[in-house]
């Protein structure tokens, strides 16, 4: 018998441009129940009551799918959650960020599940946000941005806390027995394209370990400065079941060194043109086959 709480809670949201916010709101209210199921708004729904989205529904769907923490993904939630909709999906209660939520008609989105006893928060994550990672992204070609985005960003982003990567770590060991798989990048901005090839690189062994570029790597390799400091990047995919360890500041170029301490069976690459750049990166796993 479980000392959680609740047997299945529901969580709901719009999860755009999905960041370790997002994946730390759902990592607590999973603690509060055996089971999450997280609903996710249409693109329609938003629109009407928050504005338009950046990514589909299907996308915004992959991003919540691939978390280690949820049970189910439910698909064109709606924006006020009622108790039938829970009951529906035999949620007992529904988990919200302690920020409140408006409808397009000013109305709090969650007060039915509230009125019913079925309704809990837990605390949002400080510095970061969907509206202030675009501002980030717009900071890049304009400096004449509106004031709402403006305000958002002397942020230098989340400050690195032992706290959230310990709590998003797997904490697995790999065992004598699993075939590790090493891939690296930026992994800035996560987003399905990355999703589905860690699953990939995941599907040929049992443990991936992922290394991740330093921003000074990444710039003196001729790309552009990650929108997201290394720490968030680390937090985003650390949230994901198909990672289960991370490199922070993994060498550039795959060295002895880095073969020595994974002890990759395989290292895996993306396909994508951009790969080829790094041909010289991936000498060594190749000569040693
Ligand atoms: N959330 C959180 N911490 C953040 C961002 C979001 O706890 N930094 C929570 C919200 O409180 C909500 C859930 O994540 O319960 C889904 O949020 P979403 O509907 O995507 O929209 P926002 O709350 O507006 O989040 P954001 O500003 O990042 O889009």
């Amino acid at each position: 018998m479980s000392n959680k709480k609740y047997h299945r809670v529901f969580v709901d949201g719009c999860f755009d441009l999905c960041h370790f916010g997002h994946y730390n709101f759902i990592r607590q209210a999973s603690q509060l129940g055996d089971e999450l199921y997280a609903g996710v708004h249409n693109d329609e729904e938003i629109l009407k009551n928050k504005g338009p989205v950046v990514l589909t529904l299907e996308e915004r769907i992959e991003m919540i799918e691939a978390c280690k923490w949820v049970t189910k993904t439910v698909p064109d939630s709606p924006y006020n959650v009622t108790t039938y909709w829970l009951d529906k999906y035999n949620c007992d209660c529904n988990v919200h960020g302690d920020d409140l939520a408006l409808n397009a008609d000013g109305v709090e989105c969650h007060e039915s599940v509230r009125r019913a006893g079925r309704f809990e928060t837990v605390p949002r994550t400080k510095a970061i946000s969907t509206t202030n990672l675009i501002g980030r992204i717009l900071r890049l070609s304009n400096s004449e941005l509106p004031e709402e985005l403006r305000k958002d960003l002397n942020t230098k982003g989340y400050l690195p806390s032992t706290f959230l990567i310990s709590h998003f770590s797997s904490l697995n060991e790999p065992k004598k027995t699993d075939v590790i798989v090493y891939c690296d990048g930026t992994f800035d901005m996560l987003h399905p394209g990355h999703v589905s090839f860690l699953k990939k690189a995941k599907q040929m062994g049992t443990y991936l370990v992922v290394g991740i570029h330093e921003d000074k790597d990444v710039i003196s390799h001729g790309k552009k400065k990650p929108i997201m400091n290394i720490h968030e990047r680390v937090l985003n995919l650390l949230a994901l079941k198909y990672v289960d360890d991370v490199i922070i500041g993994a060498p550039y170029v795959i060295n002895e060194e880095l073969i020595q301490q994974v002890v990759p069976a395989i290292v895996v690459e993306g396909s994508n043109s951009e790969c080829v750049i790094r041909d010289e990166c991936y000498e060594i796993p190749k000569k040693l086959g």
